[in-house]
């Protein structure tokens, strides 16, 4: 590692920021010492705020319907290969039944861009939830909305929102997604929902095709100054049903760094080690946490459609074995001396 790479470091460390040059030269440069050394900051910066608790929280797909039409994404409306499913009120309410007795203290209702998830259902929804536990944050991942249906589900109880602006960079953007889609509304939304005080997450995925390390210096920067509540990142996988089904998948050695670099840009911030980093490495989501993550997000969805809300190929935790990803999880947390704890894991304010 050169010089210039460890004084990067130490002001990352110092003042959580860098010039967007500085991010660029942090990626094309890195070298497993320099993984290393950011791993080692993120690490103590992350004990020093949340110690050895990994945050939870219970997955809930609710539909795999989707209008939209992502190039990177198995869900998307082009792939008529997708066995569609929608949840039924009943069926996530058992979820969330089966999740609180498990020690979930905050539910994600994730779906495609479905039209039938209405605000009335939503706000409906989130009505009961709230109602039945209280203690619990209910966390929304439905996609780009009108400001007024995220005002009403925010009135309906809705404490946070998650929405991946997915990259930083408008021209890599507009290679990602199908005319139709915008990144100036993408980022409308994100701005929206801070506004209306949500917690809010966005996040991006690592080695997506024609990402460049321009881009990813883009995306840090977004983050250091957009200062999200959570951010997720995972590795792209490329899914056999869309155009970039023959693309390289990204690294688990770049996501991690990136993993590191994040918290060390905002110390305090909700940053998953994902499922797709489970899905490209065995021991993915381990490694993840101890490149400076602190949260997990098991699978809470009927054993039956998981299957079926496959974003990419080959994704874990869809299979009979899986129904109760909370306790392997919990052992694989505890394998690398952390523990999963019981607590709605709201970001620390320091
Ligand atoms: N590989 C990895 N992540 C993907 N996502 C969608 N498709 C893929 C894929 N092929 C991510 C997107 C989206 C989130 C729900 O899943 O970033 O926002
Ligand atoms: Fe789902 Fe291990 S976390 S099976």
């Amino acid at each position: 590692m050169n010089d210039k790479m460890t004084a990067l470091i130490v002001k990352l460390s110092k003042e959580h920021s860098l010039s967007q040059e500085e991010y660029e030269y942090l990626i094309r440069h890195r070298s497993p010492e320099a993984a290393e050394l950011l791993a080692k900051q993120a690490v103590e910066v992350r004990k020093r705020i949340y110690g050895t608790a990994v945050f939870t929280r219970g997955l809930i797909e609710i539909s795999n319907i989707c209008k939209n039409d992502c190039l990177y994404c198995g869900i998307r409306r082009s792939n008529h290969s997708c066995q569609r499913y929608r949840l039924r009120e009943a069926e996530i309410l058992s979820c969330c039944q089966e999740g609180y007795e498990l020690g979930f203290r905050t539910f994600v209702l994730q779906s495609g861009e479905d039209a039938y998830f209405s605000d009335e259902r939503m706000c409906r929804l989130i009505g009961e939830i709230k109602g039945k536990y209280p203690d619990c944050a209910v966390t929304l991942s439905l996609g780009e909305r009108s400001r007024e249906s995220y005002r009403r589900m925010y009135d309906a109880g809705a404490d946070r929102y998650l929405l991946r602006h997915e990259t930083a960079d408008k021209a890599h953007y507009q290679k990602l997604h199908p005319a139709e889609m915008s990144f100036d509304n993408r980022m409308r939304c994100l701005e929206e929902l801070k506004q209306i005080g949500y917690q809010v997450g966005c996040g991006f995925m690592v080695g997506s095709p024609y990402q460049t390390e321009a881009a990813l210096a883009e995306d840090l920067k977004f983050i250091e100054v957009f200062r999200p509540d959570m951010c997720g990142i995972g590795p792209f996988i490329p899914h056999n049903a869309t155009p970039f089904a023959d693309r390289k998948a990204g690294t688990l050695e770049l996501t991690c760094y990136l993993l590191s670099v994040i918290r060390l840009i905002h110390p305090a911030v909700l940053l998953p080690a994902t499922t797709a980093l489970g899905t490209i490495d065995h021991r993915g989501r381990e490694k993840g946490i101890l490149a400076g993550a602190n949260v997990v997000m098991p699978n809470l969805s009927p054993v039956a459609v998981r299957k079926k809300y496959e974003l990419y190929d080959n994704k874990i935790c869809t299979g009979d074995e899986s129904a109760q990803c909370r306790s392997c999880l919990a052992g694989r947390m505890k394998s690398i001396g952390y523990e999963i704890v019981t607590d709605r894991g709201d970001i620390k304010k320091i």
